[in-house]
């Protein structure tokens, strides 16, 4: 089957520092490096790593074509980027824990139209995937197309936004959210994550592993022990794979399984899409 990703693609913009800036602070770096990043980019890699078949539907400035280019390397669809101003992008900070602050500038990515969101999901038939995350435009309406047609619609909501996410939660089949939105998520709504209305949520505990809420149960699963070295794009990651995972057939167990390698493989590279691992990094580094 087919993920459709509706998707942020971004130049990522990354200084190394001793620590993350405090207010007023001028701080040196110890390191720079840029490269493809935005949560919607770096999903679509990953699920194009893991194997799956991805169409990205998207926005760049006239700048951006090195970052199809980039997509289209990783095996990325990119006929459902538009052409807009100014290629979005981000400036990240990565602490030497590899934990990091993140400052985008949309740009194209909330440029996006509503006819290139429908020629994308016109392509899309019953039981293809549908994802979204929120840093563009049009979210709301394309997770309502897509439900719709019977995809199985995702969100992942980052950077989290208690009104975009309750706009979507009715039409959502997957919710993947870490631990701070989760509780954003219950303050906003009133009701715990088991009584939102989504068939499959899936918490992200950072070093605590995951959890997955499915009706009225909850499954943990421990996570690997690695040092990190660079956050960035980990979740992204792990969201990916997941897909990928499910949308092949896999049941929730397994694809959660395998994007949880992929997760603790990417926080130990330094960078964003450009390191997020295959299968096959995945495969050598976890052998079972
Ligand atoms: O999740 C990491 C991503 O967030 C970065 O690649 C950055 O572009 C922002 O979108
Ligand atoms: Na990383």
């Amino acid at each position: 089957m087919t993920i459709f990703n509706l998707g942020s693609i971004n130049a990522d913009i990354v200084y190394r520092v001793p620590h993350l800036p405090l207010p007023g602070e001028t701080l040196s770096t110890t390191g720079f490096q840029r490269g493809l990043g935005g949560k919607g980019a770096n999903m679509s890699i990953a699920a194009a790593r893991a194997a799956g078949r991805v169409v990205h539907i998207g926005a760049v400035g006239r700048d951006g074509d090195w970052a199809v280019q980039s997509l289209m390397e990783s095996g990325v669809h990119t006929q459902h980027i538009q052409r807009a101003e100014t290629t979005g992008h981000a400036i990240i900070y990565v602490d030497e824990t590899g934990e990091n602050t993140i400052v985008i500038h949309p740009g194209a990515n909330r440029e996006i139209s509503m006819s290139s969101v429908i020629a994308a999901l016109s392509d899309a038939t019953q039981g293809d995937t549908f994802v979204t995350q929120n840093e563009t435009n049009m979210q709301a309406d394309a997770v309502r197309i897509a439900a719709s047609k019977g995809m199985r619609t995702a969100y992942a909501a980052a950077p989290f936004d208690a009104d975009a996410v309750q706009a979507v939660l009715g039409d959502l089949d997957l919710l993947v959210l870490n631990e701070v939105e989760a509780q954003q998520l219950e303050t906003a709504t009133g009701q715990t994550l088991t009584d939102i209305g989504v068939p499959d949520v899936v918490m992200t505990l950072g070093a605590k592993g995951c959890r997955w809420f499915h009706g009225k149960q909850a499954q943990d699963f421990a996570a690997h022990k690695v040092t990190p070295v660079d956050t960035t794009g980990a979740g992204d990651t792990f969201t990916g794979y997941l897909l990928a995972g499910l949308d092949r057939g896999e049941p929730m167990e397994q694809a959660i399984r395998l994007a949880q390698k992929a997760g603790a493989l990417m926080v130990q590279r330094q960078g964003t899409a450009d390191v997020i691992p295959d299968l096959k990094d995945v495969r050598d580094a976890f052998p079972s």
